[in-house]
């Protein structure tokens, strides 16, 4: 009877984290913490938009998040690689994206979506930003929130990604941005049943980047337009001579250690040193960088812009490149318990009152009049939108790679199973080797023996599965 007990709650164990969801995620003062075990919480991340641009055909049912086996296939590889969040830039609020979540879920990967889309109103238009803020535009990127809303590992939004990009975007979009910014703040709300953070990710254009950030984060008599954290898409660090006061890191952090919100890099990886070896990791998640919350890696997959750390096939097959090896190397160096075991940092700073004295390089807006809600939008945001589509998990049924996957030197990586992660657990680098041979500084033998250890922990947790099954079973 006892030993049956045992075995309930071995069984209820192992179920739970089946069914059960990654900690929600919310900020408090500079840093993102799990809301469950108030822990910071870093992200170690990438960019996952398959085929770029040409990833999102609305016309067509397409966008990164609605085939499930692309998904499966993917979320194995990023879970190996060792992150804890994507971010995935054009998603369509019409359709069904339930497996996609729910495998990346169960991985203990996080999604930060991008709630625009690149086709004309689905997003603010920098050249006049006026004429794109209106009704229509509001519904697409409420429907967003609405899609993505009920799902525990929906981190955060991005409510804009490189509007302001030179003199003549960042005289006229900021405030616009915020109207936005406070827009979807409302609509999360009167509309959500928890808090999901939203801000902005900036151009590495530096003659404008620190008044971005205090644009953004200032304090305008609470109306909820400031961005509740601040991503920097950085490509200052290139290759293995840089250190971290070539890359300017040193004035990132300057630049940042006050500030009232978090702030990561919503993209990061130069490429013109190839392949790339991603020494920045190690100075990213480092006590020099404390006041950054890590960043993600742009970007998944190989595109035109040459950034990928894996090559998708015409045939639905993946080879991984060389920068995905480096990059996992560097994952694996990390000291993960402490980073992911941190305490917050207390850091409470009050974002100043928003005021044109915060505005330095003389280019910037400085106009902090946001603009009205939208002509019929005021509803919108109290009410919610009409037929909104609502995601919610659902089980994963499969967790065999569905399509091979060839290492670097083209062997193909054998066992490929997705890890329902156990806790509730956030995915976190496994100190092994994915591509079996012949990278540029692996060494073939203990890869393969570490492969052959993670495959057998999953089979194990199966074989547990179904003994307790047997068990019950037998005894009921
Ligand atoms: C698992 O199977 C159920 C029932 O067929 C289905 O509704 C659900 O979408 C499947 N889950 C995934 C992640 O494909
Ligand atoms: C898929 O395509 C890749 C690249 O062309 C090739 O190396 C691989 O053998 C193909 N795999 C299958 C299963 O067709
Ligand atoms: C500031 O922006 C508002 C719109 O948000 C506009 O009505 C006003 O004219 C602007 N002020 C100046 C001085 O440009
Ligand atoms: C990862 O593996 C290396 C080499 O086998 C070992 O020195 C290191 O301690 C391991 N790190 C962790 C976190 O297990």
């Amino acid at each position: 009877m006892r030993s049956a007990f045992h075995s309930l709650t071995a069984l209820v164990a192992i179920f739970t984290s089946v069914a059960h969801a990654v900690h929600p995620v919310s900020i408090q003062g500079q840093d993102f913490i799990d809301t469950v075990t108030k822990k910071r919480f870093q992200i170690v991340g990438v960019d996952y938009q398959p085929g770029g641009q040409g990833g999102y055909v609305p016309q067509s049912g397409k966008d990164p998040l609605t085939d499930k086996e692309v998904c499966l296939r993917d979320a194995i590889m990023l879970q190996r690689l060792g992150v804890n969040t994507i971010r995935v830039y054009n998603v369509d609020p019409t359709f069904d994206h339930n497996d996609c979540a729910s495998i990346f879920n169960a991985a203990g990967i996080y999604m930060i979506i991008d709630v625009n889309g690149p086709f004309s109103g689905e997003s603010i238009n920098r050249a006049e930003p006026w004429t794109s803020y209106h009704e229509g535009y509001l519904t697409r990127i409420f429907g967003v929130v609405e899609n993505f809303k009920a799902y525990p590992n929906t981190l955060a939004f991005f409510a804009a990604n490189e509007v302001m990009n030179d003199q003549s975007t960042a005289k006229i979009n900021p405030q616009y941005i915020r109207a936005v910014q406070r827009d979807l703040k409302n609509y999360i709300k009167n509309n959500c049943d928890r808090t999901i953070p939203v801000g902005y990710s900036a151009a590495d254009v530096r003659e404008i980047l620190e008044d971005t950030w205090a644009y953004m984060q200032c304090d305008h008599s609470d109306d909820q337009s400031s961005s509740d954290f601040f991503g920097l898409n950085s490509y200052s660090w290139c290759g293995g001579d840089a250190t971290f006061e070539s890359a300017g890191y040193n004035t990132l952090v300057d630049m940042f250690k006050d500030s009232a919100i978090p702030v990561f890099f919503s993209e990061y990886g130069c490429n013109e040193v190839k392949p790339r070896v991603f020494d920045e990791v190690a100075a990213l998640y480092s006590d020099k960088m404390t006041s950054i919350s890590g960043g993600l890696v742009y970007e998944y997959s190989q595109e035109d812009s040459d950034y990928g750390l894996a090559i998708i096939n015409e045939n639905g097959t993946v080879t991984l490149r060389t920068d995905y090896d480096n990059l996992q190397k560097q994952f694996n160096a990390l000291d993960i318990a402490a980073i992911t075991g941190a305490n917050p940092s207390g850091t409470s700073n009050k974002a100043p009152a928003c005021d044109a004295d915060l505005i330095t390089s003389g280019i910037f807006d400085t106009n902090f009049t946001i603009p009205a809600v939208c002509p019929n939008c005021a509803d919108l945001i109290k009410n919610g939108i009409d037929n909104p589509r609502n995601g919610k998990l659902v089980t994963v049924n499969d967790t065999k790679a569905p399509k091979a996957v060839y290492g670097s030197s083209g062997v193909e990586v054998q066992g490929l199973e997705l890890r329902l992660l156990s806790n509730d657990a956030a995915n976190t680098p496994t100190n092994e080797t994915t591509s079996p041979t012949g990278t540029s500084t692996g060494t073939g033998a203990s890869t393969t023996e570490s492969k052959k250890g993670a495959a057998s922990k999953t089979t194990s947790g199966y074989a547990l599965f179904a003994a307790v099954l047997f068990t019950l079973l037998t005894v009921l």
